[in-house]
């Protein structure tokens, strides 16, 4: 550094020390400065662990697979990884066809990236949009549980909107292809209490041993308002609506509707309904 350049950041600070702390250069500077520093960190935490956020993300999803199947029950494990590689074999399936699709690894699919690719999604018609999603992936993800290699549960991915978000989540069936094992969301935004209800155990409960479609294979599975009558015929069909959280309810109704029905999983199932009788 030059004498003339030392002389003038002495300068600089001498006239900064001078300054009173409240006059209003000084504290715009430091308020600037502050908020400068300030946003570094947060950005680079942010940065640093959205890699962890991520891997987080996928773990919470394969649980709430395994919680769907009873899986988590059945084996108590901590290890959600190490359970859900070694007894969940995940596929491919054609919605359209109801094929299964061959790909080298069918766990790197992103069904949730592929709904919103247009040369990889299907823009859903308005008047079969029961579901509000708007689109959906042309391929989708199925999880297989198998017991001494018979098929044990089928679970399928499901979304829907609710009242305040799309709902997201996993319907696991029996090898029947029809007795529902359990259901369990890993993504919303309802009101906690209300329509985040959905969550509670003691509502999930309620799917367990229903019937998702009827005897000629159409999809049945809804949610009604208030108590479900056992002495009518549909109840086998029908879980209890949540209290105070009707437009949720609804919206999970619709949500079966949609993904049991022919423009979602239909095909599907209907083909593997027609394997496990034959
Ligand atoms: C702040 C607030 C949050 C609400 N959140 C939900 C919700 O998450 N899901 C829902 O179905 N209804 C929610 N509601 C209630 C709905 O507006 C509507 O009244 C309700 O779905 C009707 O259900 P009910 O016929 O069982 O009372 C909320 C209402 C308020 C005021």
């Amino acid at each position: 550094m030059s004498e003339k350049q030392a002389q003038s950041s002495t300068g600089l600070l001498a006239k900064w020390r001078s300054m009173p702390n409240d006059s209003a250069a000084k504290m715009l500077v430091v308020t600037v400065s502050l908020c400068f520093v300030c946003s570094v960190i947060v950005s680079g935490v942010a940065i640093t662990l959205r890699p962890m956020q991520v891997a987080n993300k996928a773990l919470e999803k394969n649980r709430v697979i395994l919680e769907s199947a009873g899986l988590l029950d059945e084996e108590k494990t901590e290890d959600i990884q190490t359970l859900f590689d070694e007894r969940v074999e995940v596929r491919v399936v054609d919605l359209g066809s109801g094929e299964y699709v061959d790909i080298s690894n069918p766990k790197t699919h992103d069904q949730r990236k592929a709904s919103k690719d247009p040369t990889r999604n299907y823009p859903i018609p308005n008047e079969r949009d029961v579901a509000n999603i708007k689109r959906r992936a042309q391929q989708a993800s199925v999880y297989l549980v198998r017991r001494e290699g018979k098929l044990q549960n089928l679970i399928i991915p499901v979304h829907g909107y609710g009242l305040w978000s799309t709902m997201y989540g996993f319907l696991a069936l029996e090898s029947d292809i029809k007795t529902v094992t359990g259901l369990s969301f890993y993504e919303h935004a309802e009101t906690p209490g209300l329509g985040g209800e959905i969550d509670n155990p003691k509502w999930r409960a309620r799917w367990v041993g229903k019937f998702s479609h009827d005897e000629q294979g159409s999809p049945r599975l809804e949610v009604v308002k208030g108590r479900v009558d056992d002495s009518r015929d549909g109840a086998v069909h029908q879980v209890d609506g949540i209290a105070g959280a009707t437009l949720t309810s609804v919206g999970v109704s619709n949500m079966m509707r949609y993904w049991l029905g022919d423009n979602g999983f239909g095909p599907y199932l209907a083909k593997l309904r027609a394997n496990s009788e034959g």
